[in-house]
């Protein structure tokens, strides 16, 4: 399909020369032009074009007011700007706003052509980008349609696009990483870095310097300089997973960076800055481990700004048929072979099942079921391979 291009001038023989190139190169579809630039973000906002042409100098809203304005609600549309005599300067500042690229005026005809191919393969190639980005999400996928994971899915959707601080609880397998995950994707910061941190498997001597990076010379083994996670996740979401798995020593280093917003590597005085979301998650009753002087209860109350309760699969057996087809449908794809269905009486069986390791279980069920079943998963199969 041939794109849609914008033309937004307020002089009209300018639309005209612009419109006149481009259907003469046959480069695009459909053309619109807007006389200023309040009607120019109107018509963005309401066809979405796949390229806007927009002049700087018009009387309302100017051309980098649009552009800034149309940025915020579209940023995938590609910007040119056409500059007249003695705007040159701001035509180059647009770019650092984020303009494509931008064009004198009386438009040059081959600058013009290179410059619309150029920004429309662009264009192709950011909705691409974005594509593979959903697809990389469908790894996260959560799946449920029940009561107690519909709660869930609200509140991540409340609470992913603010800065707040999430403590996420639930049992082992029940999809806390998961929701992590999703608070991180859903936020302003998905594309800067997701940076997860198993607390419960560094030592506890090496975590400050995990955490928060280390000078060279500050320990034996520290020969170079090493910027910690917090760093690394400056602008994007750190991950504290199995925080309460962490050492008191560790806990208290972890509550002044996020009192203050700033760390230090280890081995240095200087403060380093650092703009980091905080996310953890625990399988533990810290309440229980304040309560046995295990965790401190100022930490908690930092990182527990918003909880998020993951309920057990049991909490939820509404969801298991679902589950049951999700992880049938990847295993087999993972597997290259035909997805197995379940018989009635076998995914009633599975639903009564005590399910103490909740999703992560179901998911390891489904696949010994799919590897020693039959074409169709029986109550048989399930009595034989999935007894518990
Ligand atoms: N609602 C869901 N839909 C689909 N898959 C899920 C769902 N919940 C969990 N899973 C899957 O179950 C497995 C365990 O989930 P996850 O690792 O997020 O659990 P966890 O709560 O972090 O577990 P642990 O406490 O053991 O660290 C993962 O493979 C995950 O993709
Ligand atoms: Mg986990």
């Amino acid at each position: 399909m041939k794109p849609s291009v914008l033309i937004i001038d307020d002089s009209k023989t300018v639309r005209q020369q612009v419109s006149k190139i481009l259907e003469n190169a046959a480069l695009s579809g459909s053309v619109f032009e807007a006389h200023d630039g309040i009607e120019g973000y109107k018509m963005m906002r309401d066809n979405h074009p796949d390229l806007i042409l927009c002049d700087i100098q018009m009387p309302k809203m100017d051309g980098v007011e649009v552009l800034e304005a149309a940025r915020k609600i579209k940023p995938e549309i590609p910007f040119i700007m056409i500059s007249g005599h003695g705007d040159l300067d701001t035509a180059v500042d647009t770019m650092r706003k984020g303009a494509f690229d931008y064009i004198s005026k009386p438009p040059d005809l081959n600058r013009l052509l290179t410059t619309v191919r150029n920004a429309l393969d662009r264009k192709d190639l950011v909705v691409e980008n974005k594509n593979l980005k959903k697809k990389v999400s469908k790894n996260y996928e959560m799946i449920g349609e029940s009561h107690e994971i519909g709660i869930i899915k609200d509140m991540i959707e409340k609470v992913a696009p603010t800065d707040a601080r999430v403590l996420i609880t639930g049992s082992n397998g029940t999809g806390k990483e998961l929701v992590a995950h999703w608070l991180h994707e859903k936020s302003q910061r998905a594309s800067a870095p997701f940076i997860e941190v198993n607390c419960a498997a560094i030592p506890s001597e090496l975590i400050e310097s995990e955490l928060f990076g280390h000078v060279k010379g500050a320990f034996t083994s520290a020969v170079k300089d090493r910027a910690g996670k917090f760093e690394t996740a400056n602008k994007g979401t750190i991950f504290l997973d199995e925080i309460g798995d962490m050492s008191l020593s560790a806990q208290a280093k972890v509550l002044r960076a996020l009192q203050e917003n700033k760390i230090s590597r280890v081995g240095s005085d200087k403060d380093i800055k650092v703009d980091v979301r905080v996310l953890a998650a625990t399988n533990k009753d810290l309440k229980k481990e304040i309560e046995e002087g295990r965790f401190r209860e100022d930490l908690y109350h930092r990182l527990a700004v918003i909880l998020i309760q993951v309920p057990s699969l049991n909490e939820r057996r509404d969801d298991i048929p679902l589950l049951l087809r999700h992880f049938s449908n990847h295993i087999a794809a993972e597997q290259g072979t035909a997805p197995k269905p379940f018989s009635q009486k076998a995914i009633a069986l599975l639903q009564g099942y005590d399910w103490t390791g909740n999703v992560r279980e179901l998911r390891n069920v489904v696949e010994r079921l799919i590897i020693l079943g039959g074409k169709e998963i029986s109550e048989e199969d399930v009595k034989l391979f999935a007894s518990k």
